[in-house]
Protein backbone atom coordinates (compact mmCIF):
# COMPACT_ATOMS: atom_id res chain seq x y z
CA UNK A 1 0.00 0.00 0.00
CA UNK A 2 1.36 3.72 -0.87
CA UNK A 3 2.48 5.33 2.20
CA UNK A 4 1.32 9.39 2.58
CA UNK A 5 2.83 11.02 5.17
CA UNK A 6 2.09 14.60 5.97
CA UNK A 7 4.69 17.29 7.36
CA UNK A 8 2.64 19.96 8.68
CA UNK A 9 3.89 23.68 10.41
CA UNK A 10 4.53 27.45 9.86
CA UNK A 11 7.43 27.97 8.11
CA UNK A 12 7.73 31.40 9.20
CA UNK A 13 10.42 31.07 7.33
CA UNK A 14 11.34 27.41 6.15
CA UNK A 15 14.58 26.63 8.17
CA UNK A 16 17.15 23.73 7.18
CA UNK A 17 15.87 21.70 10.22
CA UNK A 18 12.56 21.52 8.58
CA UNK A 19 14.11 20.38 5.28
CA UNK A 20 16.03 17.63 7.06
CA UNK A 21 12.84 16.47 8.50
CA UNK A 22 10.79 16.86 4.92
CA UNK A 23 14.11 15.04 3.22
CA UNK A 24 14.63 12.14 5.58
CA UNK A 25 10.09 11.90 5.09
CA UNK A 26 10.92 11.72 1.48
CA UNK A 27 13.51 9.11 1.82
CA UNK A 28 11.23 6.69 3.79
CA UNK A 29 7.72 7.46 2.27
CA UNK A 30 6.34 7.11 -0.95
CA UNK A 31 4.52 10.94 -0.76
CA UNK A 32 4.82 13.98 1.37
CA UNK A 33 2.93 16.76 1.50
CA UNK A 34 4.28 20.05 3.52
CA UNK A 35 1.44 21.85 5.04
CA UNK A 36 1.98 25.38 5.73
CA UNK A 37 -0.66 26.17 8.18
CA UNK A 38 -1.74 28.81 10.57
CA UNK A 39 -0.71 27.91 13.82
CA UNK A 40 -4.01 30.32 15.96
CA UNK A 41 -1.31 31.41 18.52
CA UNK A 42 1.19 33.13 16.14
CA UNK A 43 1.44 36.22 14.03
CA UNK A 44 3.25 35.33 10.76
CA UNK A 45 6.20 37.47 9.24
CA UNK A 46 5.63 35.72 5.75
CA UNK A 47 2.07 35.53 4.14
CA UNK A 48 1.13 32.20 3.38
CA UNK A 49 1.90 32.34 -0.37
CA UNK A 50 5.28 33.39 0.11
CA UNK A 51 6.29 30.53 2.83
CA UNK A 52 4.84 28.36 0.28
CA UNK A 53 7.08 29.76 -2.91
CA UNK A 54 10.17 29.30 0.33
CA UNK A 55 9.33 25.81 0.88
CA UNK A 56 8.66 24.90 -2.94
CA UNK A 57 12.43 25.96 -4.21
CA UNK A 58 14.19 24.41 -0.68
CA UNK A 59 12.52 21.00 -1.81
CA UNK A 60 13.13 21.30 -5.54
CA UNK A 61 14.16 17.91 -6.77
CA UNK A 62 12.37 16.24 -4.62
CA UNK A 63 9.76 14.04 -6.26
CA UNK A 64 7.62 13.17 -3.66
CA UNK A 65 7.30 16.24 -2.05
CA UNK A 66 3.98 18.78 -2.72
CA UNK A 67 3.41 21.98 -1.01
CA UNK A 68 -0.11 22.58 0.67
CA UNK A 69 -1.86 24.70 2.31
CA UNK A 70 -5.74 24.70 3.88
CA UNK A 71 -7.39 26.13 6.57
CA UNK A 72 -9.23 23.90 9.47
CA UNK A 73 -8.28 21.09 10.55
CA UNK A 74 -4.80 19.14 10.52
CA UNK A 75 -6.88 15.73 11.10
CA UNK A 76 -10.09 16.25 8.60
CA UNK A 77 -7.46 17.29 6.05
CA UNK A 78 -5.55 13.66 6.65
CA UNK A 79 -8.89 11.73 6.59
CA UNK A 80 -9.80 13.47 3.08
CA UNK A 81 -6.89 12.89 1.61
CA UNK A 82 -5.86 9.73 2.57
CA UNK A 83 -3.06 10.35 5.18
CA UNK A 84 -1.46 7.36 7.13
CA UNK A 85 0.55 9.79 9.11
CA UNK A 86 2.29 13.00 10.72
CA UNK A 87 5.50 13.35 10.20
CA UNK A 88 7.46 16.42 12.92
CA UNK A 89 10.79 16.77 14.29
CA UNK A 90 12.01 16.74 17.50
CA UNK A 91 14.45 18.96 18.92
CA UNK A 92 14.48 18.72 22.22
CA UNK A 93 12.66 17.40 25.22
CA UNK A 94 10.86 20.58 25.54
CA UNK A 95 8.97 19.88 22.39
CA UNK A 96 7.63 16.88 23.50
CA UNK A 97 4.82 17.75 25.70
CA UNK A 98 3.54 20.13 23.31
CA UNK A 99 4.19 17.82 20.04
CA UNK A 100 2.05 14.84 22.59
CA UNK A 101 -0.46 16.66 23.19
CA UNK A 102 -0.93 17.54 19.44
CA UNK A 103 -0.25 14.15 18.59
CA UNK A 104 -3.23 12.61 20.86
CA UNK A 105 -5.85 15.41 19.78
CA UNK A 106 -4.90 14.62 15.90
CA UNK A 107 -5.68 10.49 17.02
CA UNK A 108 -9.02 11.57 19.16
CA UNK A 109 -10.29 13.39 15.67
CA UNK A 110 -9.05 10.81 13.11
CA UNK A 111 -8.28 7.41 15.26
CA UNK A 112 -6.89 6.23 11.66
CA UNK A 113 -3.88 8.76 11.78
CA UNK A 114 -0.50 8.20 13.68
CA UNK A 115 2.36 10.50 14.39
CA UNK A 116 5.92 9.90 13.48
CA UNK A 117 8.89 11.82 15.29
CA UNK A 118 12.23 11.84 13.96
CA UNK A 119 14.79 13.38 16.03
CA UNK A 120 16.17 16.44 14.75
CA UNK A 121 20.04 16.53 13.33
CA UNK A 122 22.47 17.98 15.70
CA UNK A 123 22.95 21.05 13.94
CA UNK A 124 18.70 21.96 14.15
CA UNK A 125 18.54 21.17 17.63
CA UNK A 126 18.77 24.59 18.54
CA UNK A 127 16.88 25.81 15.42
CA UNK A 128 13.24 27.43 15.00
CA UNK A 129 11.91 30.25 12.91
CA UNK A 130 11.55 32.82 15.12
CA UNK A 131 15.48 32.55 16.00
CA UNK A 132 15.71 33.30 12.28
CA UNK A 133 13.86 36.14 11.83
CA UNK A 134 14.91 37.52 15.19
CA UNK A 135 18.73 37.16 14.10
CA UNK A 136 18.28 38.14 10.34
CA UNK A 137 15.87 41.06 11.02
CA UNK A 138 18.83 42.65 13.27
CA UNK A 139 21.15 42.16 10.37
CA UNK A 140 23.08 39.07 11.70
CA UNK A 141 23.81 36.06 9.66
CA UNK A 142 21.57 33.44 8.72
CA UNK A 143 23.15 31.40 6.38
CA UNK A 144 23.50 28.54 8.44
CA UNK A 145 20.19 28.46 9.55
CA UNK A 146 18.37 28.62 6.13
CA UNK A 147 18.60 26.94 2.51
CA UNK A 148 20.98 28.61 0.61
CA UNK A 149 18.43 28.50 -2.58
CA UNK A 150 16.46 31.02 -0.70
CA UNK A 151 18.64 33.03 1.76
CA UNK A 152 18.36 36.24 0.36
CA UNK A 153 14.77 36.45 -0.51
CA UNK A 154 14.54 35.62 3.47
CA UNK A 155 17.08 38.04 4.53
CA UNK A 156 15.32 40.76 1.83
CA UNK A 157 11.62 40.53 3.67
CA UNK A 158 13.47 40.26 7.31
CA UNK A 159 15.51 43.59 6.57
CA UNK A 160 12.86 45.34 4.81
CA UNK A 161 10.71 46.12 8.03
N1 LIG B 1 13.98 22.28 12.77
C1 LIG B 1 13.91 23.59 13.04
N2 LIG B 1 12.85 24.18 13.61
C2 LIG B 1 11.81 23.40 13.91
C3 LIG B 1 11.79 22.03 13.67
C4 LIG B 1 12.94 21.47 13.07
N3 LIG B 1 13.02 20.16 12.79
N4 LIG B 1 10.62 21.53 14.11
C5 LIG B 1 9.92 22.56 14.59
N5 LIG B 1 10.65 23.70 14.48
C6 LIG B 1 10.27 25.03 14.94
C7 LIG B 1 9.28 25.72 14.07
O1 LIG B 1 9.90 26.50 13.08
C8 LIG B 1 8.56 26.58 15.06
O2 LIG B 1 9.33 27.74 15.28
P1 LIG B 1 8.65 29.09 15.83
O3 LIG B 1 7.91 28.76 17.09
O4 LIG B 1 9.82 29.95 16.06
O5 LIG B 1 7.73 29.53 14.73
C9 LIG B 1 8.57 25.79 16.36
O6 LIG B 1 9.63 24.87 16.19
C10 LIG B 1 7.31 25.05 16.64
O7 LIG B 1 7.03 24.18 15.54
P2 LIG B 1 5.69 23.38 15.48
O8 LIG B 1 5.44 22.69 16.76
O9 LIG B 1 5.73 22.56 14.26
O10 LIG B 1 4.62 24.51 15.40
P3 LIG B 1 4.16 25.28 14.17
O11 LIG B 1 3.58 26.55 14.64
O12 LIG B 1 5.23 25.38 13.13
O13 LIG B 1 3.02 24.31 13.59
C11 LIG B 1 0.77 23.47 13.40
C12 LIG B 1 1.85 23.98 14.36
C13 LIG B 1 0.52 24.47 12.29
C14 LIG B 1 1.23 22.14 12.82
C15 LIG B 1 -0.51 23.24 14.23
O14 LIG B 1 -0.86 24.48 14.82
C16 LIG B 1 -1.66 22.74 13.37
O15 LIG B 1 -1.75 21.55 13.13
N6 LIG B 1 -2.54 23.66 12.92
C17 LIG B 1 -3.71 23.31 12.08
C18 LIG B 1 -5.01 23.41 12.87
C19 LIG B 1 -5.21 22.17 13.71
O16 LIG B 1 -5.41 21.06 13.26
N7 LIG B 1 -5.17 22.42 15.04
C20 LIG B 1 -5.30 21.36 16.02
C21 LIG B 1 -3.95 20.75 16.32
S1 LIG B 1 -4.09 19.44 17.50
Amino acid sequence: MKKTVICPGSFDPVTLGHLDVITRAAKMFDKVYVAVLVNSSKSPCFSIEERMELLGDAVNGLENVEIVSFEGLLAEYCREHEVNAIVKGLRAVSDFEYEFQMAIANKRLNPELETIFLTADSDSMYLSSSMVREIGSMGGDISNFVPACVHDRIVGKLTKK
